[in-house]
C-alpha cells in the first residue's frame, strides 16, 4: 500500500507518475513534525537493514552514517562524503514490519541513518512544502516494486549501447579516435561506441564542432558508422557567453536562461568560461534547449552524455565581486594577509551554496529560487533532449545518460557515477550502488571502468572489467593527464580482451533481463536478502548481487587476490570463463566458499534449477549471432529470452 501525504505547497516534481490519493490518516511508522521545516523520526530494530539512496557512498545497508540529498560536483568519493551527483530520497527499512519512505523534496534533505543515535531514521529539512510517500506490505522487495510502480517505466536504451564504450578526455582529432577503433578492430576486441568529451567542441561551446579538426563532422560520423560504431558527444549544462553564437544570443532573446533576482542573467563560469544556465525547468525553455540536440542527430549522432548539471559552478561574477570585496576589507590587515584571505575563501567558489541561492528559474511565471530546487537541474536537463529525442526521432531509441539526477529521470535516461578514482574501494563501492540505484527507477548505470581520476593499473582494470562484465552500461573513462587505459596499453592486452569479449557473449542474457526489468519495474541487481527472505546470512553480504532471474555475481576487488570467499544461500553453479575461451563448471553446495578466480578469469554463479543462454563473441553487437546460443547452468532447464531489433522504442 502507499501512503501519500502532502504539506505545505510542494514543487511538482513529476517524479510520481501515479495519480494517488492524499492520505489523511497519520504516518503509521514514523513521527511527522513540519512546525519548522520537515522532520521524519522512527525507530530502528537493532538489526534492521536500510536500503536505497541511489547514488551515495558506503554499503548496501545504509545505516550507519548522515547523507545529503544535494547534487554536488565533487571528484573526490571518500567514505566521508554526504552528497554525491544525484539525490535519490527513496530508502527501505527492512524490519518488522518493512516500510519504504520517498520523500519528494527538490531542495536540501539530510538521511541520518543511525549517525546521530544508532536506533534512529531520521530524515529533515529545511523545507516544509514536499510530499511523503510511506510504502508498506510484504518484504523490502515488495515494497520496492511498489514504489518502481508508483514512478513510471524506466529508460530503454538501444541495444548497442549494451556493447563496450572506449572515453577519455582528451581525445580531440579523428586521428584519436581512428587509432583506438584500430587497435580495437585489429586484435578483434569488440567495441560499439566511442565517447567525445568537451574537446569535440568548439571552445566548449554545446552543440558545436571544432571545424578544424572536424571540417566534414557527418562524413566523420559515417565513416565511424561504416565501422559499427557509435561516436558518443558530451553536453555541458552551461551555454557559452559569446557575442554571434546562436544558443546564446537565441537564448537570450526568448529569456531561456536562469536570472539573478534583479532581472539579469546569472553569469556563472564552467569549461567555456562565462556561461548562462538555460533554464530547465521552464517547459518552453526546456523544447528550446532539447532542440539543439537535433543540429548532432542531424550528423547522425545517436547517443549523448549529459555533464556538470547539478549544475556545476567553477565561480561566479558575483562569487568574485565577494571576493574582490573579502580582499578590500583585509587590506588594513597587510597586502598578504588580505591575499591569504582571497585563496582561503576563493577555494569555496566551486559548487558555492551562495551561487545557488542567487540565481532563479521562470516556473509558470514564479520566480522559483534554484537553492529550492537545486536537485531537479540534471533531471530536467536530461529530459529535455528526450523529450527532443521523442519529438525529432519517434521510431528511434537515442542513448542518453546524465552525471546528476534525481527520481523521475529515470524514464528520461541512465546516468553513469562520475568522477571516481583508480582505487580497489571503488570497485567495490560501484557494486553497492547497483541495486541502491535500481530501487530509485535507474536501470542504465555504469562507472567509469579503470577509474576517472588517479593512475590505473592492468591489475585494477582487469578486475574491474570483471565486474562490468555484467553492468549495463560498460565505459572504460579517464580523466586527462593521468595513465592512458585503453585496454592495448597493457602487457598481455589478450587478458583484457577476453574479458570484454565474454561481455558479449553474455550480451543477450544481460539486454534480456535488463528488459525484463525495465518492463516488469523489476531490479536489475539485488541484494542477495531480496531473493533469499528466509536466509540469515543474506542481509549481510555486501559483496555479491543477484543478477537477473539467474545469475550471483561475486567479483575480486582486492590487489593481489588469488580468489575470495564467497557465500552461496542455495546450491549454484560456478561459472569462470577462461582465458583459452572454454568453461570450467563446478556445481557448490549452499554454504560458505573460498573459490579461486585468477587475473584473466570471468566468474559468476547460476542459481539451481535456472540457466542462461550464451552465444559466441563478435566485434559489435549488431554481429552477435544468436544462432550460435547455447547454454549454461541446469541443462534440464528453460531460459525465456527476450529479445527486440534494439531500436525500435518499445510501447507502454
Ligand atoms: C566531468 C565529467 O565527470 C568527466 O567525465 C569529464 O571527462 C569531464 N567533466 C570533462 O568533460
Amino acid at each position: 500500500m502507499v501512503r501519500k501525504y502532502k504539506f505545505g505547497a510542494p514543487f511538482e516534481t513529476e517524479a510520481v507518475t501515479a495519480d494517488l490519493p492524499l492520505c489523511s490518516e497519520p504516518c503509521p511508522y514514523g513521527t511527522v513534525d513540519t512546525a519548522s521545516g520537515f522532520s521524519f523520526t522512527c525507530t530502528l530494530g537493532a538489526r534492521d537493514v536500510v536500503y536505497g539512496l541511489g547514488e551515495a557512498v558506503r554499503g548496501i545497508n545504509k545505516r550507519g552514517y548522515e547523507y545529503v540529498s544535494f547534487a554536488t560536483d565533487d571528484g573526490n568519493h571518500v567514505e566521508d562524503k554526504r552528497s554525491l551527483y544525484g539525490a535519490h530520497n527513496f530508502v527501505v527499512v527492512a524490519g518488522t514490519p518493512s516500510f519504504g519512505v520517498f520523500v519528494d523534496c527538490p531542495a536540501r534533505l539530510t538521511f541520518d541513518i543511525g549517525y546521530t543515535r544508532q536506533d534512529t531514521l531520521h530524515i529533515y529539512s529545511e523545507c516544509a512544502d514536499l510530499y511523503l510517500y510511506i510504502i508498506d506490505g510484504g518484504t523490502p522487495y515488495d515494497i520496492v516494486r511498489q514504489f518502481r510502480g508508483i514512478i513510471g517505466r524506466s529508460y530503454i536504451p538501444p541495444k548497442f549501447a549494451f556493447g563496450y564504450g572506449q572515453s577519455r578526455w582528451g581525445y580531440k582529432t579523428p586521428e584519436d579516435f581512428r587509432t583506438v577503433l584500430k587497435e580495437h578492430r585489429n586484435t578483434h576486441v569488440p567495441l560499439d561506441m566511442l565517447y567525445m568529451d568537451i574537446d569535440y567542441m568548439q571552445d566548449y561551446k554545446d552543440f558545436t564542432v571544432n571545424g578544424e579538426n572536424f571540417p566534414d563532422f557527418p562524413a566523420f560520423v559515417a565513416e565511424m558508422q561504416r565501422q559499427h560504431i557509435h561516436l558518443v558527444p558530451i553536453i555541458d549544462a552551461g551555454v557559452k557567453v559569446e557575442d554571434g553564437y546562436p544558443v546564446y544570443e537565441e537564448g537570450v532573446e526568448k529569456g531561456y536562461f536562469c536570472h539573478n533576482a534583479d532581472g539579469s542573467l546569472f553569469t556563472p563560469a564552467v569549461w567555456p568560461g562565462w556561461t548562462h544556465f538555460p533554464d530547465v525547468l521552464d517547459p518552453e525553455a526546456r523544447a528550446w534547449f532539447g532542440g539543439q540536440y537535433r543540429v548532432l542527430l542531424d550528423a547522425g549522432i545517436d547517443g549523448f552524455w549529459n555533464d556538470m548539471n547539478e549544475p556545476a559552478i567553477f565561480y561566479s561574477k558575483q562569487g568574485l565581486a565577494d571576493l574582490a570585496e573579502t580582499y578590500r576589507e583585509a587590506l588594513p590587515e597587510g597586502e598578504d594577509m588580505a591575499l591569504l584571505r582571497v585563496a582561503q575563501q576563493g577555494a569555496w567558489l566551486a559548487g558555492s551554496e551562495k551561487d545557488y541561492a542567487r540565481f532563479y528559474h521562470n516556473v509558470g511565471g514564479q520566480m522559483v529560487r534554484h537553492d529550492t530546487v537545486h536537485n531537479l537541474y540534471g533531471y530536467n536537463m536530461t529530459r529535455a533532449a528526450a523529450e527532443a529525442f521523442a519529438r525529432l526521432r519517434p521510431q528511434q531509441r537515442i542513448l542518453l545518460f546524465s552525471r546528476s539526477s534525481y527520481i523521475g529521470m529515470h524514464r528520461y535516461g541512465g546516468i553513469w557515477t562520475g568522477d571516481n578514482r583508480s582505487w580497489w574501494s571503488h570497485i567495490l563501492l560501484n557494486l553497492q550502488m547497483l541495486p541502491s540505484l535500481n530501487m530509485c527507477g535507474f536501470l542504465y548505470v555504469g562507472a567509469d571502468i579503470g577509474g576517472f581520476g588517479s593512475d590505473t593499473t592492468r591489475d585494477l582494470l582487469l578486475r574491474w572489467l570483471e565486474l562490468a562484465v555484467f553492468v549495463p552500461l560498460m565505459r572504460n573513462h579517464s580523466g586527462t593527464g593521468i595513465r592512458r587505459q585503453e585496454f592495448y596499453q597493457f602487457e598481455q592486452p589478450e587478458d583484457l580482451r577476453h574479458v570484454i569479449r565474454v561481455r558479449y557473449r553474455l550480451l543477450p542474457y544481460l539486454y534480456s533481463e535488463y528488459m525484463k526489468a525495465a518492463l516488469g519495474g523489476d531490479m536489475l541487481f539485488k541484494p542477495l536478502a531480496f531473493v533469499y527472505p528466509d536466509d540469515p546470512f543474506a542481509p549481510q553480504v555486501e559483496d555479491q548481487l543477484m543478477l537477473g532471474g539467474e545469475v550471483m555475481i561475486a567479483p575480486v576487488y582486492t590487489q593481489n587476490a588469488a580468489g575470495r570467499y564467497v557465500y552461496l544461500p542455495e546450491e549454484m553453479d560456478f561459472v569462470k570463463f577462461l582465458p583459452d575461451g572454454t568453461i570450467a563448471e563446478q556445481w557448490l553446495p549452499q554454504g560458505h566458499h573460498y573459490v579461486e578466480i585468477a587475473l584473466n578469469e570471468v566468474a559468476m554463479f547460476i542459481r539451481k534449477g535456472r540457466c542462461i543462454p550464451l552465444v559466441d563473441a563478435a566485434e559489435y553487437v549488431d554481429a552477435l549471432d544468436l544462432g550460435t546460443m547455447q547454454y549454461l547452468g541446469d541443462k534440464t532447464a528453460a531460459y525465456e529470452l527476450y529479445d527486440d531489433d534494439g531500436i525500435t522504442p518499445v510501447a507502454e
